[in-house]
């Protein structure tokens, strides 16, 4: 296992590709996003979004939603980690994302995107999408008050009922001097039904753009090609996808180059599946095992093995007993061969 780790950790040559780790609340966390850059094919992950009110927010809120603060803001495998920041109220943004930057932040990412009711009624997310102005003024007071060097990015929907204010609201995010946008092809209002409406993306990507991604609904390679043909964008951003097959940017980024990669077998992923859950999941009484069986939700949609290891595990809760589980289903395994 750590040869496969290794191996594909080193820096990834994507041709132009770039592969962005999606910001995932409550499930890419820091364990994820180390083991996730250690199978490699990622050129950059956003943390879980930094809920921000009308206060700076004492450093320890970033360090432990960006533990890799510790380490000059990158993964144990090299790969830069943007602080991901949510609200509504440009100033305190701005003072929050300088206290990003100045704890070794190397970038700010701004959340437009975020569906949750919560969210919005403390007006933060996809609701600032109806009002292409304020998310501009956003944009601008964090670019103004961040260091040059440092990229500030933004990650939007296509809009909030309807994508009608798609081109203002990209138009105003460029002209206030983001480096970066990411979007979700799909309004609030469809939250995560599929399909992700890549087309739509077309009209505010010119030709030769090498700063906007897509994102939503890439689960394969052939996703991949179809959404950067569809949309005009050269990057994507990769979410549920990255968790349903942890190499898949590293099987795109070899696609990109002609080259094909091996699928990781689901021996090899219960594995990594068994250490993550021992490392991260195994701590806290009233919570053991919940990440690992919402990861294996995901893992389902790839391998045809993993339902047999979450319906083991699912009314599980101990740590003996899940340890367990692993092993009584490579014993499953062993019997399928
Ligand atoms: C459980 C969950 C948590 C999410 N958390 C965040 C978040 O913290 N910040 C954010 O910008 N987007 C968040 N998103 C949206 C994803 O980053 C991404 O835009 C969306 O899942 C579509 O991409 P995908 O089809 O590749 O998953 C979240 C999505 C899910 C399913």
């Amino acid at each position: 296992m750590s040869a496969l780790l290794q191996s594909a950790s080193t820096a990834p040559d994507l041709t132009g590709h770039n592969i962005v780790l999606a910001p995932m609340e409550g499930v890419i966390d820091a364990p994820m996003r180390r083991l996730l850059t250690g199978i490699g094919g990622y050129t950059r992950c956003v943390t879980e979004f930094i809920r921000v009110g009308d206060v700076l927010l004492p450093e320890k809120v970033f360090f432990r939603l960006c533990p890799e603060l510790e380490t000059g803001g990158h993964t144990e495998h090299g790969i830069p980690v943007y602080s991901q920041l949510l609200g509504s109220e440009p100033d305190a943004l701005a003072k929050n994302a300088v206290r990003a930057a100045q704890l070794g932040s190397p970038g700010i990412d701004l959340n437009f995107g975020c569906p949750a009711k919560t969210v919005n009624k403390s007006m933060g997310g996809s609701i600032l999408l109806r009002t292409p102005s304020v998310v501009a003024d956003i944009v601008r007071a964090v670019r103004d008050a961040v260091p040059a060097d440092i990229p500030v990015t933004a990650k939007i929907r296509l809009g909030y009922d309807n994508s009608d204010a798609l081109g203002d609201i990209v138009q105003g995010i460029r002209d206030a001097g983001a480096t970066e946008l990411a979007i979700h092809a799909r309004t609030k209002f469809d939250g995560y039904k599929p399909p992700a409406w890549w087309a739509n993306v077309r009209p505010v990507v010119p030709n030769g753009d090498l700063t906007t991604y897509i994102n939503g609904e890439i689960w394969t390679i052939e996703d991949s090609v179809a959404a950067r043909q569809a949309s005009g964008c050269t990057h994507i951003m990769l979410g549920r996808g990255a968790l349903a097959a942890p190499d898949l940017a590293l099987r795109i980024a070899a696609a990109a180059k002609g080259e094909s990669v091996t699928p990781i077998a689901w021996l090899d992923v219960s594995h990594l599946v068994e250490a993550q859950f021992l490392r991260s999941d195994s701590q806290s009484p009233r919570h053991i095992g919940n990440r690992t069986k919402q990861w294996l939700a995901y893992l389902k949609r790839s391998y045809t093995e993993a339902p047999e290891l979450f319906g083991r595990i699912r009314k599980m809760h101990s740590v003996q007993d899940i340890q367990k589980a692993f092993s009584e289903h490579r014993d499953w395994l062993a019997t399928q061969e």
